[in-house]
């Protein structure tokens, strides 16, 4: 599949539910109401279209949510998923999760072929953790981790950073990160959602002074590695692990884009910051034929974006994505 731009689309993120935990105060407002069932595809519906995504050339599944591993059933639809690492046509299959169910799923998750994730921890101090998360446990993620660890599961740590509120502790994060043997990935705030009235640019800090201020402490050696994410990494020689950098506002990385995110409604959205979508569930409920469905895929690669419209504006209350992250799960 490729798109107006020439970029082959090799990537689909799923957020398989709406519905999360935590309310992380940058994802979703403190009283979401979530979606009724009906509108929610089916895991089966969910397994037919990550199956003509395969199909059509996708070698990368991302499950994401809300939180994935909330959804009933969810380890049936990643068991099934499994298939397409076993036929050899997809190269990983992998979710993002803020680690609360962990303990009881990591042992699952890596019988079903997964062997990388990443998980969200903003923050090493429990009260912290409590306050951006609005009432999550940091320890029941720790447990979490350890469980992720035991079971051969490799980790990166996803740290969105915050202006005044974690940037006391990025050191901290390299160094734990280097002690657990994880990989760690700065996140530039991205503005969307009505987020309680709050303007999240108020919190939004640059990445290029996360790193300089980083480079005071450790040595950060560029790197030629890529997940085939957007992340942009370098390696720390005192702890040998990489830290990556994702900077949706100050460096765009849209021209190497290889990604389209559908959510659990089935709205396929070609760009994370843009409106374009194109209506999965119409066709997966309508026709068993799944060329059909191939179809509709194809049409929407075809009108795939350029790039997203982040833009830094402070004196903007409006969210220029008016969608909470939760609907497509970043
Ligand atoms: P890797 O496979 O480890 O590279 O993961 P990933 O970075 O692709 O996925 P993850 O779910 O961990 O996302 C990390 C951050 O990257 C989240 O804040 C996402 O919103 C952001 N992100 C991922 N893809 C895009 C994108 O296409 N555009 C923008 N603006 N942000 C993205
Ligand atoms: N800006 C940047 N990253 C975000 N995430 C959630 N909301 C935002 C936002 N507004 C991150 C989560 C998770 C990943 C899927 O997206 O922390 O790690
Ligand atoms: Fe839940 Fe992740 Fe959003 Fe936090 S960022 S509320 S853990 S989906």
């Amino acid at each position: 599949m490729i798109d107006p731009f020439g970029r082959a689309v090799s990537y689909l993120r799923v957020s398989v539910t709406d519905r999360c935990d935590f309310r992380c105060v940058y994802c979703m407002a403190e009283d979401m109401s979530f979606l009724p069932k009906s509108e929610v595809l089916t895991l089966e519906e969910l397994d037919r279209i990550c199956g003509a995504f395969v199909g059509l050339g996708v070698t990368k599944l991302r499950l994401t949510g809300g939180e994935p591993l909330v959804r009933k059933g969810i380890m049936n639809l990643i068991r099934s998923l499994g298939r397409h690492l076993d036929s050899g046509a997809l190269k990983e299959l992998t979710l993002t999760t803020n680690g609360s169910q962990l303990e009881r799923y990591a042992t699952e998750l890596y019988a079903a072929g997964v062997r990388r994730i990443n998980v969200s921890i903003d923050t090493l101090d429990p009260h912290k953790f409590e306050a951006i998360t609005r009432w999550g446990k940091l320890d029941k993620v720790l447990a979490g981790l350890k469980a992720a660890r035991e079971a051969g599961l490799a980790v990166k740590i996803n740290c969105v950073a915050l202006k005044g509120v974690n940037d006391d502790e990025f050191d901290r994060l390299v160094a734990w990160c280097g002690d657990e043997g994880f990989d760690l990935t700065f996140i530039e705030v991205m503005p969307m959602g009505d987020i309680g009235g709050e303007n999240r640019l108020d919190q939004y800090l640059p990445l290029s002074l996360v790193r300089s201020k980083l480079s005071e402490r450790w040595t950060l050696n560029e790197i030629d590695y890529t997940t085939g994410g957007p992340a942009r990494y370098v390696e720390v020689r005192e702890t040998g692990r990489r830290v990556g950098f994702i900077t949706p506002l100050t460096h765009n990385f849209c021209e190497s884009c290889n990604r389209v995110r559908l959510t659990c409604t089935g709205t396929l959205y070609m760009c994370l910051g843009q409106e374009d979508a194109a209506d999965l569930r119409g066709p997966v409920r309508m026709t068993d034929d799944d060329a059909v469905l191939t179809d509709h895929i194809r049409e929407a690669i075809s009108r795939k974006p350029k790039g997203h419209d982040f833009v830094i504006d402070r004196r903007s209350k409006a969210a220029p994505v008016p969608r909470h992250m939760s609907v497509t799960g970043g």
